[in-house]
């Protein structure tokens, strides 16, 4: 289609048709999520009773229904994360009034029990920290990130670490570790969709999804999200949110 050569009318009537078409492609989208999210947790539900059915918990039979919940579990995982991803570019920032504890009360309920049995420690600022924004996508990009941390830490992590610090226009939040490093060609990569390292990720399932969740939430914060590793050990997250939201 050559759009140089088309009058103004005919430009318009082709935005209107591909308005149409996005349309129509976004509510096939809609019910195909629907559906499946239906179907996955009918599998989830299903395989619980199966596993339940084995009388040796632990034996083979069991542990294939385990790995069929698993599974699903990602699947499910896989589109809430689509759905927060569509609706991000669809729906208006909720700003709102938070401190950072308030994340980090929700993170520890989350991730206590893994980090202790992995002997990793949660350190955070002792001070209290205003922000504004949308508390849930700032919630999602903490813990995204740290289950990234736990993900693929490997053996040497041994502590998470959030800081803040502020200009007159930003709130800067860290997230750094002492686990895995990433190496320079995939600091920016990881960033987009499905796009995975394959030195930290190797055997460790995931979509590739976490990140760029994590950036398209701070860039509707008017921030940025990047990542800053010596590719040998310890990764730093580095997210920056407006101040003027
Ligand atoms: N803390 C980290 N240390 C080392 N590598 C990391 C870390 N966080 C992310 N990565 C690398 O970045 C990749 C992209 O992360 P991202 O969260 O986007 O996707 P994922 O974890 O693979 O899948 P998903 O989050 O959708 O389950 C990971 O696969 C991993 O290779
Ligand atoms: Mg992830």
């Amino acid at each position: 289609m050559n759009y140089a050569r088309m009058t103004k009318k005919q430009l318009i009537a082709e935005i209107e048709k591909k308005d149409k078409r996005v349309i129509f492609l976004e509510k096939i989208i809609e019910f195909l999520i629907h559906d499946l999210k239906r179907f996955i947790l009918s599998i989830i539900g299903h395989s619980k009773k199966l596993h339940r059915m084995y009388e040796n918990p632990e034996g083979p039979k069991a542990s294939m229904a385990s790995k069929i919940i698993e599974i699903a579990r990602y699947a499910d995982r896989l589109i809430e994360d689509s759905i927060a991803l569509m609706e991000s570019g669809r729906n208006e920032l909720i700003v709102e009034d938070f401190t950072l504890s308030e994340i980090i009360t929700t993170l520890r309920t989350l991730f206590s029990a893994k980090m202790k049995s992995r002997d990793v420690e949660l350190l955070v600022p002792n001070y209290e920290i205003k922000l504004q924004g949308s508390k849930s996508e700032i919630l999602l990009i903490f813990l995204n990130i740290i289950e990234n941390n736990l993900k693929y830490g490997g053996k040497n992590l041994n502590v998470i670490r959030i800081g803040y610090k502020e200009t007159p226009k930003f709130h800067i939040l860290t997230i750094s570790n002492d686990g895995a490093g990433i190496k320079e060609e995939y600091r920016e990569k990881i960033f987009e969709l499905r796009e995975r390292d394959k030195n930290t990720s190797d055997s460790i399932p995931g979509s590739g999804f976490g990140l760029a969740i994590v950036r398209e939430f701070a860039e509707r914060h008017g921030g940025t999200a990047i990542a800053k590793s010596d590719g040998i050990r310890g990764v730093k997250f580095v997210i920056t949110i407006s101040k003027n939201l």
